[in-house]
């Protein structure tokens, strides 16, 4: 169903693809686990380009390509004739007479776009400014894990910056027709068009979309809170701004308070204790932060085995 597909928002796949993606990476992760190889991908080659920095995305994408048998080739824009001026339309057009598939995290989602119209092989959203879906992909295999496949019974919080991260969620939590809150300023809310789209997409599923100003009020029943940073890549001068407008919306106990009773937290990393979460907050849910990290590997081989397989 996805193979040649490209991933780049969550927005463009079916719910089936979705279950698709999230059935196959918890079988992958099976399989690792028992020590039961899947080569398929055998003699592919990966590309992975960044244009910002990276630790979870780039190694688990480059174990990843490794332990399905094929290669992955780490291309800084830095390096790249890219990172000079050659035109994205034609670096997508060499590197699909050299590639399997390329990896892409960069600043703007239209130039992952521009990528995807001109090469013929299966592009990667690794994150833009607009969206992260390998991590929310990854994000809905881990509440899976821990509180159990049925989405439509469970209730999802985002509070904090209306962020890659937010929209993201709302795609997905659409798809999978789960009560999804965001709480973020009012001058920080989630994209609107993408809001829109996942609204759209709530249609069909049942999934129940919400935003407000209130902390407390996204997270009231909450069985899953996440949270991420205040300032993402790129917005590093805003840092000490943003600390003060988002200081209310910092993920701490007292927050956690009005969520379900057995409520996890989950952050994709990097994370910020003392900003966005409370070291004691993090600490209690690091078994859930570490799985959510480690399904970044199993998540994104079931996207690049059915994509490029
Ligand atoms: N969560 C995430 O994408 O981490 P990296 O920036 O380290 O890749
Ligand atoms: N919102 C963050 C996510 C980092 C993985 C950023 O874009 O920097």
């Amino acid at each position: 169903m996805l193979q040649g597909k490209d991933l780049l928002s969550i927005h463009d796949l079916s719910a089936d693809e979705v279950a698709e993606i999230l059935d196959f990476a918890a079988q992958l992760k099976v399989m690792q686990k028992t020590g039961v190889e899947h080569k398929i991908l055998a003699g592919k080659t990966l590309g992975m380009i960044f244009e910002k920095s990276s630790t979870r995305t780039r190694v688990s994408f480059e174990a990843g390509i490794f332990q399905l048998g094929g290669t992955g080739l780490f291309l800084s824009s830095k390096d790249l004739q890219l990172g000079r001026g050659e035109p994205i339309k034609d670096t997508a057009r060499v590197l699909s007479r050299y590639l399997d598939g390329i990896m892409i995290r960069t600043f703007e989602q239209e130039k992952v776009e521009e990528l995807a119209k001109f090469a013929d092989i299966p592009i990667i959203n690794g994150l833009t400014d607009l969206l992260h879906p390998c991590q929310v992909l990854t994000d809905l295999l881990t509440i899976r894990e821990h509180k159990g496949k049925n989405f439509r019974a469970l209730k999802a919080a985002y509070v904090g910056d209306g962020n890659n991260m937010a929209n993201s969620l709302l795609y997905g939590a659409a798809k999978v027709g789960m009560t999804f809150a965001v709480a973020t300023p009012a001058n920080y809310k989630p994209n609107q068009k993408v809001f829109e789209n996942a609204l759209a997409d709530a249609e069909e599923t049942g999934a129940n979309l919400s935003w407000t100003e209130n902390p407390a009020e996204a997270v009231k029943d909450a069985d899953v809170v996440i949270t991420d940073t205040w300032a993402s890549m790129g917005q590093e001068a805003e840092h000490d701004a943003r600390k003060k407008i988002f200081a209310p919306y910092q993920v701490n106990k007292n927050l956690l308070r009005g969520a379900s009773k057995n409520v996890i937290a989950m952050h994709c990393l990097p994370a910020y204790r003392g900003e966005e979460i409370t070291e004691e907050v993090f600490e209690n849910n690091a078994h859930v932060i570490f799985d959510e990290a480690e399904n970044r590997l199993h998540t994104q081989k079931a996207i690049m085995a059915l994509t490029m397989g």
